[in-house]
């Protein structure tokens, strides 16, 4: 799914990534993990072809095998949600254009977009499945952090994307507003859809992970089988503190050691 060889790659001014190598399989669940900073975002967008990697004879980066991809295109494989992406939608956008939005990868929906009967049916057929109908009406400001969260779920589910790309999914969500969430991901797992996760909330990635990448500053410092990797002192190494990792129904959750 995704190829990364020797990739350079800034963010503003900032120098993220020098000489990245990484391979994601496709249909392998996969979850990136590392502290603030190491350039989780970063590798997504990346992904995503929302910024670029620099140019060079020695490096390449491959999603799907090709290099060069009309955006449209490629977003209708992937399906995005990200704190960066609930951040851009104004307050005044009503629930249903959040989602309708996602046939045009818009931020937000415009006067010129048509949308077919097909489109405003699916668009009502995923608030229904993820719970939201009753808020079709209700402008994006108005709702709670979960409920927002939803909807970009549901902007990202339009297209039936083959990977869902998601950045830190649950923060700022109530416990069962994360329990909800997460069972909603992982249904959409069991239907076949690959997960990519990039996160420090160790509690948010599903039992359907089985591999796992350590990223710091810039650099893979560990990567395979999630059951391997997933022990305290890798992890406390990872995030420089002392952690214990508990593990319980095929999930892990972080506490001081
Ligand atoms: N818009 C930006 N301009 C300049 N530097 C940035 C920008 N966004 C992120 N960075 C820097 O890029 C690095 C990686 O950031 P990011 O990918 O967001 O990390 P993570 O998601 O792992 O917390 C950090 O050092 C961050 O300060
Ligand atoms: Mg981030």
């Amino acid at each position: 799914m995704l190829e990364c060889v020797n990739v350079r790659a800034f963010r503003g001014g900032t120098l993220v990534f020098d000489g990245l190598d990484l391979c994601i399989e496709q249909g392998r669940n996969t979850a990136i993990i590392g502290p603030n900073g190491s350039g989780k975002s970063t590798l997504l967008k990346l992904l995503s072809r929302e910024i670029y990697p620099v140019h060079e004879p020695e490096s390449r980066l491959l999603v799907y095998g090709r290099d060069r991809w009309n955006v449209e295109g490629l977003r209708s494989r992937l399906g995005i949600v990200s704190n960066d992406l609930q951040q851009e939608y104004g307050r005044h956008a009503r629930g249903r254009d959040v989602i309708l939005s996602g046939f045009y990868s818009s931020i937000d929906t415009w006067p010129h977009q048509q949308f077919s009967p097909e489109e405003l049916s699916r668009a009502e057929g995923l608030m229904q499945s993820l719970g939201i109908a009753e808020l079709g009406d209700r402008p994006f400001g108005r709702m709670s952090t979960g409920q927002q969260r939803r909807f970009l779920l549901g902007r990202a589910l339009v297209h039936e994307p083959e990977a869902l790309l998601l950045d830190e999914p649950t923060s700022g969500l109530d416990l069962g507003a994360t329990f909800r969430y997460i069972e909603t991901v992982r249904t959409l797992m069991r239907s076949g859809t690959q997960l990519i996760l990039v996160t420090h909330h160790l509690h948010e990635i599903p039992p359907e992970v089985t591999r796992v990448v350590f990223l710091r500053a810039g650099h893979v410092v560990a990567d395979g089988d999630k059951r391997e990797l997933m022990t305290s002192a890798r992890v406390s190494e990872l995030f420089g503190c002392p952690v214990e990792l508990v593990e319980a129904n095929g999930f892990y959750q972080a506490v001081p050691a």
